[in-house]
């Protein structure tokens, strides 16, 4: 088992630990839920009251122009690209992740009018299922949802599927899909490919032109740190500009929105998924944690996650066997995203009383404990000292308390 001194040693070693001053880290928890909203870097107070005096208090609607914030959209996306393995005409910021996956749904999907198969992995993030299925009804035709386990995609791949709907990371388990190969298996049988890289971007490696990615979506409020509800993205591969196109024609994805034209023009490029007016509070946020991340090397990025992750499933291991609680997460780092997840029967309850105890994961059914390990925020010594709780907790069945069952909205 890693001793004390190595622990301290691999935080002095951290090329990453610098990172940790650029975020607002309340007293007294040790947030292990990256994965699922990241932290508050330091500067986003200071540029969005900058926002609200100078920008909208003071210049109001000339901002549009001064500011650029018409602009914002587009330049945001153009640094998320350098993050997710794009090219930055390749990438707009819009709107939320599940309406992005509307979008380039049924955009592929009228794309490929011939094939009648959206393929998905069963279990996969219930939004993109929802959103599967909502595409469906409104496309017109005989089309259909197939859904198979993760395992069984590749063989899945037949001629007939018009889209394979993917999350690159597996919102329970964190295991991570073979991107590369699944994209060549389905470009070799004339398949595209829509990636929701919500749990990869800034914890795993992403590389959606090297991989051969077609489309994707993704969230920023996770390890991108661009606040609660930040605007997602979409990723059209140059290829496809043009062919694939948003059907949610609003009027900031039109070739010239202020021209007012009676009919509609789309952009050209990915910018015609853009719909409504951008909200700029929230896009500015988001820039700031954007701009943190990309101060980062992605590789490095990764690492620590993998890094931190192996360390508490090193820690927690022994406890884990004694007192029934599994490892529903792969064991080797380069197959598992940024979180690490155990099964537990009473999960909700362990997982609240981590909370009690200033431990800050998260719950998904049924029986699903998730920790996040994000890079930029976290020291191994604190993963460490919760791994510690965590052992405590689990031994001493401190979750055995009516009060942890109570179930709240958000879990
Ligand atoms: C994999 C994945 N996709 C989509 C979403 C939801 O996206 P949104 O609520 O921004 O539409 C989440 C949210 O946690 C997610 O984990």
């Amino acid at each position: 088992m890693i001793g004390e001194s190595a622990i301290t040693s691999r935080d002095a070693g951290d090329p990453l630990a610098h990172f940790r001053e650029a975020f607002l880290r309340p007293e007294g928890i040790i947030y292990l839920d990256g994965h699922s909203l990241g932290m508050m870097p330091v500067a986003t107070q200071t540029v969005i009251q900058n926002v609200l005096s100078k920008q909208w208090g003071h210049d109001l609607i000339q901002s549009w122009n001064r500011h650029d914030w018409i602009g914002a959209p587009a330049r945001i996306a153009g640094k998320l690209a350098a993050l997710i393995g794009a090219n930055p005409h390749e990438v707009m910021v819009a709107d939320s992740t599940s309406i992005n996956l509307y979008k380039l749904i049924v955009g592929a999907c009228l794309a490929r009018p011939e094939r009648r198969v959206i393929l998905a992995a069963e279990g996969d993030f219930p939004t993109d299922l929802y959103m599967i299925h909502g595409a469906l009804k409104a496309l017109s035709g005989d089309r259909e949802l197939k859904l198979v386990p993760r395992a069984a995609l590749n063989d899945a791949l037949t001629p007939d599927v018009a889209l394979l709907v993917l999350t690159q990371v597996d919102y329970r388990s964190s295991e991570v899909a073979e991107m590369e190969a699944l994209c060549s298996r389905a470009r070799a049988l004339g398949v595209l490919t829509l990636w929701d890289i919500s749990h990869s971007a800034g914890a795993v490696p992403v590389s959606l032109n090297k991989a051969g990615a077609d489309l994707a979506v993704g969230c920023c409020y996770k390890y991108l740190n661009g606040g609660p509800g930040a605007p997602a993205y979409v990723f059209v591969a140059e290829r496809w500009h043009g062919e694939i196109v948003s059907p949610l024609q609003g009027w900031m994805g039109h070739a010239a929105p202020f021209a007012f034209e009676a009919g509609y023009r789309p952009a050209s490029g990915v910018a015609n998924f853009q719909c409504g007016t951008p909200p700029i509070l929230s896009l500015l946020a988001l820039e700031v944690g954007i701009d943190l991340a990309r101060q980062a090397d992605v590789a490095a990025m990764a690492e620590k996650a993998r890094g931190l992750g192996d360390l508490f499933i090193e820690l927690t291991a022994p406890h884990c066997q004694k007192f029934g609680v599994s490892l529903a997460s792969p064991a080797a780092g380069e197959m598992r995203g940024g979180h690490v997840a155990l099964r537990f029967p009473a999960g909700y309850a362990l997982s609240q009383a981590l909370i009690a105890r200033g431990v800050i994961g998260d719950f998904r059914e049924p029986d699903f404990l998730r920790f996040g390990f994000s890079p930029l925020t976290l020291t191994y010594g604190e993963v460490a000292k919760a791994a510690n709780i965590f052992n405590e907790t689990i031994e001493k069945r401190a979750w055995d308390n009516p009060v942890f069952r109570r179930r709240a909205l958000v879990t």
